[in-house]
């Protein structure tokens, strides 16, 4: 791809750490970055407080930038084009969605800027560059992830694929699922392709239900999910309902009818439950609710821990010269994060466990952890 951006010589001077954030504060799926942003602002907020970062023996507070790229991919590039282009950026935080990360991406690897994803988990997004970490775990993990549970615990044997094309995390995402579940004895008796932008689902429902699928798995993002639910259940389909991390939203139930409705009993694969009995994740979520008077998300404790990962990496490089940072970020290991211990491979992907949660009622309860192979 090309590039019109002019990379600036980063300016080191004054006594703030300048950290840019490009979310999805509004548009398609808003609730990625107003949860993945007030996670982000959170741990800001600890670290300010505390004193700020202890950088070579000084302690700098940092300041946050936040761009709203509106779900789009190419305003998420116009963004990463201007942040590449601002001396005083140290590093960047974002996206959630894979699609929106892999076009920013590439501004940031041009610029020397690291770049941290809390969520994206497509495996192409590391894969443009020595500065672009992310701090999840990878699809071909969250596939793998919800073909065993689909054939181990819930025992199904034929299951179907709903995907859309348009999303790199939901192609990624569904071909892994395929290829585990079919490895693994399953078959795959449908696999259909789906608009987001479209409300009418049944043509591709009805496809799934004459195949006689046992069970449905779709890696899409939680708005168009409860509208698939929905027209499920009106055709008649009480198969379980499968899917991913992107169906992790606080509007996921809501879009389904409410709590009780279409996706009652559905599963799907994520990153934390806010129910662990480990004592940092539950430290976390006391902190959180008394601040902001609800539980925090997955995607609040993902971007908590992106920004505190980048914190750490700063204050072990004793420098805000991005190429140190950068040097340290590779360098995690071991880190103690509410979403789990934390350690950056050679990819500059995050080794991590993944957990399978079922909604019931309003709420997401946890049911498996699932470590990496
Ligand atoms: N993993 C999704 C992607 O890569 C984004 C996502 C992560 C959404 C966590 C919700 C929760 O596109």
């Amino acid at each position: 791809t090309e590039s019109n951006s002019t990379a600036a010589t980063q300016d080191t001077s004054g006594d703030k750490i300048k950290v840019g954030q490009y979310a999805s504060l509004t548009g398609e799926t808003s609730t990625f970055g107003v949860e993945s942003n007030a996670g982000l602002t959170f741990a800001v907020e600890e670290i300010n407080a505390a004193g700020g970062i202890d950088v070579g023996g000084k302690k700098m507070q940092v300041e946050v930038e936040t761009q709203d790229d509106q779900s789009k991919p190419d305003e998420a590039k116009t963004i990463a084009v201007k942040f590449a282009a601002d001396p005083k950026v140290v590093a960047v935080i974002g996206e959630v969605a894979s699609s929106r990360s892999k076009t920013a991406a590439p501004e940031f690897q041009r610029a020397g800027i690291p770049m941290i994803s809390p969520s994206s988990t497509n495996p192409d997004v590391t894969k443009v560059g020595d500065f672009i970490f992310r701090v999840c775990f990878i699809d071909p993990f969250q596939g793998f992830v919800m073909a065993k549970f689909a054939i181990e615990e819930l025992k199904l044997k034929k299951v179907a694929i709903m995907r859309d094309p348009q999303q790199d995390y939901s192609v990624g995402l569904a071909d892994v699922f395929k290829d585990e579940f079919t490895k693994m004895g399953g078959e795959i008796v449908a696999d259909v392709s789906y608009n987001a932008k479209d409300s009418d689902f049944r043509s591709q429902l009805g496809q799934i239900k004459g195949a006689g699928a046992d069970g449905i798995f779709i890696p899409g993002y939680y708005n168009e999910v409860g509208t698939i639910a929905r027209q499920a259940k009106e055709l008649g389909i009480t198969v379980p309902l499968m899917g991913g991390d992107g169906w992790d939203s606080e509007k996921l139930v809501e879009g389904a009818g409410g709590p009780g409705k279409a996706l009652e009993g559905a599963y799907f694969s994520t990153h934390y439950s806010k129910d662990s009995k480990d004592t940092k994740v539950q430290d976390f979520v006391k902190a959180f609710t008394a601040k902001n008077g609800k539980a925090p998300a997955s995607l609040v404790a993902q971007g908590y821990d992106a920004m505190m990962i980048l914190a750490d990496a700063i204050k072990r490089a004793g420098s805000i010269e991005r190429k140190k940072v950068r040097d340290a970020l590779a360098q995690t290991k071991d880190y103690a994060a509410v979403t789990g211990k934390i350690t950056i491979d050679g990819d500059r992907n995050a080794n991590k466990s993944a957990v399978v949660l079922q909604i019931k009622g309003a709420e997401f309860t946890y049911v498996k952890t699932i470590d990496p192979k």
